[in-house]
């Protein structure tokens, strides 16, 4: 009412400049709100981080010859591949799992994959996900192998060693490339990924992978950043990559079935699932807590908690160990 009467016997000057303040006052009012709240959400994380930080310092573990030569290797290079019955004592049966797996989509095209298996797949949807299948969702109260291999302590004490603090699991995929990729494009071309500074990212092959069939492969991380991206802001094809890097550095993860493979794909430029015939993999990461600050990581922390009952198991062996 106060609004109407306004109206009708002020200036109409007066009335725009009363609404200019008004909308100032608004504005200013939710930025400070804002600021305030990614002030407290940084102070938390700090905290939180400190806290992980001082239990993984405090923490006692001690490695095999072998885990103490991954990690070597992989410290230097950001790139690593060995065997997994290596590191992991029940490889065997891990193995016989994601052979099943492969085997329920082996020779299906991509939409008859999709109609069997896409229904566990909650995060993507048909214009993010490419040209693969990510067959693997985290069920609840059922045997999971995966789940398994991921706590156990020979493999996470790694991530942990490399990342230097309590590693969190972010993402599990059991990815299906039916064959012939004829447009490459987001993560089949040259890349970093952006969300942490560094990652601990496994390979596991399923069954044979070779070049053709997709697989991953990346640089040691001696190459620049800037060298790479001038011409390409965030993908390089072949040919960009061809004129300033050695293609003979490439290491690809491929092998027969029980192929291990490591790469920091946030150091270390990579690209795969360019296929000519069909690629099984299984991918797994884990990440420091803290995500880069200038990127969008609302899908990666979905993701993040997909895993929480994982994470704290990890999280209680650095705290009782
Ligand atoms: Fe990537």
């Amino acid at each position: 009412m106060i609004k109407n009467i306004a109206k009708k016997i002020l200036p109409r000057f007066v009335q725009d400049k009363i609404r200019k303040i008004i909308m100032i006052r608004n504005k200013t009012n939710s930025y400070t709100r804002e600021v305030f709240n990614l002030k407290y959400q940084y102070k938390k994380d700090f905290d939180i981080i400190k806290e992980r930080k001082a239990v993984y310092n405090s923490s006692d573990i001690s490695f095999t010859k072998l885990q103490k030569d991954l990690l070597y290797h992989f410290s230097k290079t950001g790139l690593f591949l060995g065997e997994l019955k290596d590191y992991y004592q029940r490889s065997e049966e891990l193995l016989q799992y994601l052979e099943n797996l492969s085997n329920t989509v082996k020779g299906k095209t991509l939409e008859e994959a999709e109609s069997l298996n896409l229904k566990y797949e909650e995060k993507y949807n048909m214009n993010s996900r490419g040209n693969f299948v990510n067959l693997y969702h985290p069920k609840k109260d059922i045997n999971d192998p995966i789940k398994d291999f991921l706590t156990d302590p020979s493999i996470f004490t790694m991530a942990a060693k490399y990342l230097g603090e309590i590693p969190q699991l972010m993402m599990v995929q059991f990815l299906f490339t039916p064959n012939n990729t004829l447009n490459p494009s987001g993560p089949m071309l040259w890349h970093l990924d952006r969300h942490h500074d560094s990652v601990f990212r496994m390979f596991i092959n399923p069954v044979s992978v070779q070049k053709e069939n997709g697989a991953t492969r990346g640089f040691p991380n001696t190459y620049n950043e800037d060298d790479f991206y001038q011409t390409y802001p965030y993908f390089s094809d072949e040919e960009a990559v061809a004129n300033g890097f050695n293609m003979n550095d490439i290491v690809y993860m491929v092998g027969d079935a029980g192929k291990f493979g490591v790469v920091d794909t946030c150091q270390n430029f990579h690209c795969g699932s360019i296929s000519e015939k069909e690629r099984f993999v299984t991918i797994m990461t884990f990440v420091p807590y803290l995500f880069k600050g200038d990127y969008e990581a609302d899908n990666l922390i979905g993701d993040r908690n997909l895993f929480e009952k994982e994470n704290k198991i990890i999280y209680d062996y650095f705290k009782n160990n």
